[in-house]
């Protein structure tokens, strides 16, 4: 299968291409098309530099011309499938400044449905969209036929793309796909995240910068189950079709705070609480029977997938290092981020 992987530079982009050349080898041929932005970091997946199978373009989704260039796939014979993951992602940055979320999230989305209308033989076209669409839920869960909702910029406009992407699978036949997954964590995630600033502030004995009550709830998803449950959708799932795919991990951050902590033998005194997120949504759940229904089971071992992530931060301290470090763009974020809060 012939794959334009957008957006493959990032945490969940680069484990999905290496998902694809761990389970199809030289069957999977991927062009990796990533603008390299702060979030990407081409070096993830150096092991596969210089292979026939993989080609990485420096590019932007919002730009025809790149976009046009990477449908051409690895041989200039065209692409299967494309796979959508670029996208401004962290809401804390959407914040504090919205409009590269519109440029990426919903504009980029828009140029790379457009070139799939040129591509008559495209077989799957997957938005990989977000459950903060549907915004927060007190109680149950959201199903994919409930209404969007989203309350920050971030989730907003990744709203404005997922939609985008249904009203292209609608006015002109394009196969359509959308996901909706929870909150990844695992290997490779930018230590602006959650779970990844957490493991490596732990690490260096800095503080835990836990915000509001700590007792915001998201539903856990380890990275690799979803990219085994986007793999399995190219094959299984139906055109046009919304999935959630959640981890069925619901956990409040102060208990994930709590764990990290005792998993790294770090005291608690390390927790230190901070002034909320604006608008910050309280809780996130989905329901997942659509996805299951079609025979697809997601691994839920939380636990275990924690100590990995965090076995695998302490592990590979150099690459961390290099963004908290010596990144003078992440520095400064941190600083404007934490510092007075
Ligand atoms: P990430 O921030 O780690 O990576 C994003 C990647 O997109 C980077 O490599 C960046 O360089 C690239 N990019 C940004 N703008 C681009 C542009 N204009 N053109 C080309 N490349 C561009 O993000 P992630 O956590 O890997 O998320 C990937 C996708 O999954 C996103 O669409 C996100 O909304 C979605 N998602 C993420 C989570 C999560 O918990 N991380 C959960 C559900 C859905
Ligand atoms: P995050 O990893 O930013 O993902 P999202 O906001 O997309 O769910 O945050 C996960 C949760 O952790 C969210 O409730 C906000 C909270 N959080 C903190 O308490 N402190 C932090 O420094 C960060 C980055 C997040």
């Amino acid at each position: 299968m012939r794959y334009l992987v957008t957006g493959g530079a990032g945490f969940i982009g680069s484990n999905f291409i290496r998902f694809l050349f761990r389970k199809y080898g030289e069957a999977a041929r991927v062009v990796n098309l990533d603008k390299l932005t702060y979030a990407g970091i081409r070096e993830n997946l150096a092991e596969f530099e210089g292979s026939p199978s993989y080609k990485f373009l420096q590019g932007d989704i919002a730009n025809a011309a790149d976009v046009a260039e990477g449908y051409k796939g690895t041989d200039g014979s065209g692409v299967d499938v494309v796979v959508n993951f670029a996208a401004e992602t962290h809401v804390d940055r959407s914040l504090m400044e919205a409009g590269t979320f519109i440029e990426t999230d919903v504009h980029g989305v828009l140029v790379l449905l457009e070139e799939a209308r040129k591509h008559a033989s495209l077989k799957r076209f997957v938005q990989i969209s977000t459950d903060e669409v549907y915004g927060s839920i007190a109680s149950g869960s959201f199903i994919e036929t409930d209404a969007l909702n989203p309350r920050n910029p971030y989730s907003a406009s990744k709203a404005g793309g997922d939609r985008m992407a249904y009203a292209y699978a609608q006015t002109y036949g394009l196969p359509v796909i959308v996901t909706r997954a929870s909150n990844n964590f695992g290997p490779w995630q930018y230590p602006e995240k959650l779970i990844p600033l957490f493991v490596t502030n732990a690490i260096d004995d800095l503080p835990l910068p836990l915000y509001g009550d700590g007792r915001n709830i998201r539903d856990w998803l380890f990275v690799d189950d979803h990219c085994a449950a986007i793999d399995f959708l190219i094959g299984h799932g139906e055109n046009s079709e919304t999935y959630n795919i959640g981890g069925g991990n619901e956990r409040e951050n102060r208990e994930i705070t709590s764990t990290i902590l005792r998993l790294l033998a770090k005291p608690d005194t390390l927790i230190r609480r901070v002034a909320d997120r604006t608008g910050h949504d309280r809780r996130y759940s989905i329901e997942t029977s659509k996805l299951e229904g079609l025979g697809f089971r997601i691994d839920r071992d939380f636990d275990e997938a924690l100590v990995r992530t965090v076995e695998w931060y302490r592990s590979n301290e150099g690459w961390w290092r290099a963004i908290k470090e010596r990144s003078a763009e992440f520095k400064e974020y941190y600083a404007k981020q934490y510092e007075k809060r």
